[in-house]
């Protein structure tokens, strides 16, 4: 596998790759890397001849300072992974390359996915995402990039991004990956406690049986046994719990069938926010 640190000497192997006709996927990260990374480097690799991943913790779209400084690091064992699933190129940029311009906003028609759930809780966070994702799509022109379903709003507004600014890359949405007991795989889940990740199972499986109270009730019984769930346990507090219709990511009170939906989940367990989705399809 090679490393590139400067985003120069990244820019030179790629004009050779494109030269010689291989095709380029991407992989953006955070590091502390989880199977459902691998998921993505795998499905990368099978579509395309040079698959890159960046390992980058980008300030701007924390906007809990704490929440930036504990996110958790191990880059060591990130690169014996990524070795180990024959990932072609690490990029591992600094804040002086990505910021040497400082920060701007990109401009993106965003609408709803601009306004509601992650973007209302979290003011900033996708400022930041777009920025970055913007940044690295610019530097390294892949053909494909990948991105997990978990964060389903950022990866619809990374759609939107590749429309208005990149049109020649694909962006695929790759499945969660869970593990045994249901949970999405996430680096944040690293900071729980085994008691915290058994309320975190217990809060993701949640979503499972929810899928029939909406058939057979309504949206509104959904929320109200949500509710009702995070008040028998003091160590999880429910954000927010919502359905959103896929084609235009609004929130709705009722569902019909045939329409493409997602429950959208946010909560805490301790200091630990984590968040999940499901499709929805009456
Ligand atoms: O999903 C993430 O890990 C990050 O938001 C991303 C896309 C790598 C941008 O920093």
């Amino acid at each position: 596998m090679q490393k590139f640190k400067k985003s120069l000497r990244l820019q030179s192997f790629l004009i050779a790759t494109k030269k010689s006709g291989r095709s380029i996927g991407f992989v953006p990260t955070m590091g502390s890397l989880h199977e459902g990374h691998i998921s993505l480097v795998q499905k990368s690799k099978s579509e395309n001849d040079v698959t890159i991943v960046s390992i980058y913790i980008n300030p701007s779209q924390f906007n809990d300072e704490n929440d930036f400084i504990n996110y958790p690091k191990s880059l060591e064992n990130d690169i014996s992974l990524l070795k180990g699933i024959k990932c072609d190129v690490l990029f591992l940029p600094n804040t002086k390359e990505m910021y040497k311009d400082g920060f701007s906003l990109i401009d993106v028609d965003l609408g709803n996915l601009n306004l509601i759930l992650e973007s209302k809780k979290r003011p900033g966070h996708f400022n930041g995402v777009v920025f970055i994702v913007h940044k690295l799509f610019k530097i390294i022109e892949p053909n494909k990039a990948y991105f997990g379903e978990k964060d389903f709003q950022q990866l619809l507004i990374i759609k939107k991004l590749a429309q208005s600014h990149f049109k020649k890359i694909s962006v695929i949405g790759c499945p969660t990956v869970r593990d045994n007991g249901g949970l999405a795989m996430s680096s944040r889940n690293q900071k729980l406690t085994a008691k915290q990740l058994d309320f975190a199972k217990k809060a993701f499986n949640l979503l499972k049986n929810l899928k029939e109270i909406i058939k057979k009730n309504s949206v509104k019984e959904s929320k109200i046994f949500v509710n009702d769930f995070f008040y028998q346990y003091e160590e999880i507090t429910l954000d927010y719990f919502e359905i959103i219709e896929e084609s235009n990511f609004s929130l709705v009170n009722s569902v019909i069938k045939n329409k493409m939906y997602r429950m959208m989940i946010a909560f805490k367990v301790g200091d630990v926010r984590l968040i999940d989705n499901l499709k929805l399809k009456i």
